[in-house]
């Protein structure tokens, strides 16, 4: 059973608005919690009622959640790249937003299931494959140490306050709704808007970095489960991913394919700080919530191409 009365926070942003249209279409009384600083209002399902403030702000947030049964905690700065160039205020609001969250569900009488994104941006630059939830943590960037700070922050909260709370490590997530407009947005809505326009894509280095590519209604169902689940820790943490690694290279081909043209690949020096390989251990979300990611990267790829 879903929860009925729910707060999304960042819900107007890509994974916020496919977790707010499930909730409607389930019955859920949805709230979302979103500044609009890049979510898009007029993409939001109209069955869900908007609140315009930002999570930094203690008193919104406090108002949001009252009488909530679940809230789940998607609102952040994520851009990697904006982080690293503005640094106090996108920690003000990708740890400070949480701090804030923990302490009005800390305020609580009768707690709401607390899930929020964390990120496998807190493994860093691990070579081991795939990572479990026990590989060493090392962010490499302000974006990750402050998802990591999330983590360190909800199992103290559930320490002392008894807050219960399950943060997901989500992988590189894609879908339908990913914007491809900033330099920094996601390779497959890069690549899918270039291959629909007919243009060429850039690759970053030689192609052959991997990632664990996670669609984004498979994130949604994992949202879902943690707002109800039983198994597991007071604060849990689990990764979102498939076990799969797919090179940069590869993508390029697998959407000529599906888009009937070819996709030109240019070439690029590769990005600083760039990740060789990602892919996580999915293991622990199979074992505490009965779940595994199943969508396939040909098949995602195909939803994306008919739909997005
Ligand atoms: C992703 C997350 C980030 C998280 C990090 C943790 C996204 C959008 N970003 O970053 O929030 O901190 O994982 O590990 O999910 N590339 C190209 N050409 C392009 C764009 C990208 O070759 O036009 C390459 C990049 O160099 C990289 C790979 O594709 O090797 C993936 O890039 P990107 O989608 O930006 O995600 P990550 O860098 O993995």
């Amino acid at each position: 059973e879903a929860p009925r009365r729910v707060l999304v926070t960042g819900g107007a942003g890509f994974i916020g608005r496919a977790l707010v249209e499930r909730l409607v279409r389930g019955g859920g009384q949805v709230t979302v919690l979103d500044d609009l600083s890049s979510g898009d209002a007029a993409r939001l399902d109209p069955g869900a009622r908007l609140i315009e403030a930002s999570v930094t702000d203690p008193g919104a947030v406090a108002e949001a959640v009252s009488g909530a049964d679940a809230v789940f905690h998607l609102a952040a700065i994520a851009s990697v790249a904006r982080c690293n160039e503005d640094l106090a205020a996108s920690h003000r609001v990708n740890l400070g937003g949480f701090v804030n969250l923990l302490e009005a569900a800390a305020a609580m009488k009768t707690r709401p299931a607390l899930v929020y994104a964390s990120s496998a941006a807190v493994y860093g630059d691990n070579p081991d494959a795939p990572l479990a939830e026990t590989a060493q943590t090392r962010p490499l960037s302000p974006y990750g140490a402050d998802k990591l700070g999330c983590e360190l922050h909800a199992s103290a909260a559930a320490t002392v306050h008894g807050v219960r709370s399950t943060g997901l490590r989500f992988f590189n997530v894609y879908g339908p709704g990913q914007d491809p407009g900033s330099p920094y947005s996601g390779v497959i809505s890069r690549f899918h808007r270039a291959a629909s326009r007919g243009e060429g894509v850039t690759i970053f280095g030689d192609g052959l970095q991997t990632r664990d590519f996670v669609f984004v209604g498979d994130v949604v169902e994992a949202l879902l489960a943690a707002a109800v689940r039983q198994e597991g820790e007071a604060s849990e943490v689990l990764n979102v991913c498939t076990g799969h690694e797919t090179a940069v290279l590869d993508l390029a081909s697998l959407l000529a394919g599906l888009t009937g043209r070819p996709v030109p690949v240019t070439h690029a020096p590769g990005r600083a700080g760039d990740i060789r390989r990602s892919s996580g251990d999915p293991g622990r979300l199979a074992q505490t919530l009965g779940l595994r990611p199943s969508t396939g990267l040909a098949e995602g790829l195909k939803v994306l191409v008919e739909h997005g």
